[in-house]
């Protein structure tokens, strides 16, 4: 490569608020708002001129005192999923989906990791990284997914054991899974227990690292309990915090590393 193509290929400078979302910080607008709100320094001078300009191989950028750097130009969040989404980034019918919900205009080419049903609730995965989504969605890496699922009735023990060794389902055996009943502490995961089923029900905690539609609902009806909410709390190593349903948040260093390790 010529010396020429070399300058070409640097990172040259780029504006502030852009920098702040190529990193991860916030999206666009957030990190204008972080530069307005004085938060943002560039070389330890706050900086909240939104047409400022930094480069990344010279200017020292930190937020709220803590240093910012480029990360590899890919963008991780996660997304508290509500009910009545379709797990997809257009529809035909113009149906709710998730897209009008995460950040899909300032950060191009985002998608889901994976599925969850439209009346499943909880943690889905987005990011722009293809490789690492096919990597943590290949059935040999074993990511493991936690739902809590509000069922009829109550699984006997023996009901329990049948899921935890593996069940029929019409496409093949679920693999071993980690089951458990859960305390009325651990229900407070499931959103709302609907009216008309005060009695008679139960909530079972469930480890799987397949993926096959509708898995748990098939899992848990091939032992004879229907599921009436399904919620997933845990994608491999993240855990679903601090995020409100129907909100998103970008990962943060550890949990991007975490996932890149999965
Ligand atoms: N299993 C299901 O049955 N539904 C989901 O949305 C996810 C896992």
């Amino acid at each position: 490569m010529s010396a020429g193509n070399e300058a070409e290929e640097r990172i040259v400078p780029m504006r502030l608020q852009r920098f702040l979302a190529r990193a991860g910080v916030a999206s666009r607008r957030g990190s204008e708002n972080l530069m307005t709100a004085g938060r943002v320094t560039v070389n330890g001078v706050v900086v909240t001129e939104l047409g400022s300009k930094v480069d990344p191989l010279v200017d020292e950028v930190a937020v709220d005192g803590k240093v910012v750097r480029l990360s590899d130009g890919h963008v991780y969040l996660m997304l508290n999923k509500p009910r009545g989404y379709l797990t997809t980034m257009t529809d035909p019918y113009g149906r709710a989906c998730v897209a009008s919900i995460v950040p899909a205009d300032s950060y191009p080419g985002l998608f889901p990791v994976g599925r969850l049903d439209t009346d499943t609730t909880g943690l889905l995965l987005f990011t722009t990284n293809g490789d690492l989504a096919h990597h943590l969605l290949h059935p040999s890496t074993h990511v493991w997914k936690h739902y809590v699922a509000l069922v009829r009735g109550v699984p006997t023990a023996a009901q329990l054991e049948r899921l935890r060794k593996g069940v029929p389902l019409d496409d093949g055996m679920s693999a071993p899974a980690e089951v458990r009943l859960l305390s009325p502490d651990e229900e407070a995961a499931v959103p709302v227990i609907p009216e008309g089923m005060p009695y008679g029900h139960a909530v079972v905690g469930l480890s799987i690292h397949e993926g096959k539609k509708h898995q748990v609902k098939r899992m848990l009806a091939a032992v004879g309990h229907e599921v009436v909410r399904l919620h997933r709390d845990e994608f491999g190593p993240l855990v679903l915090s601090g995020v409100q349903p129907g909100c998103w948040r970008l990962l943060s260093d550890d949990e991007r590393r975490a996932l890149e390790s999965a």
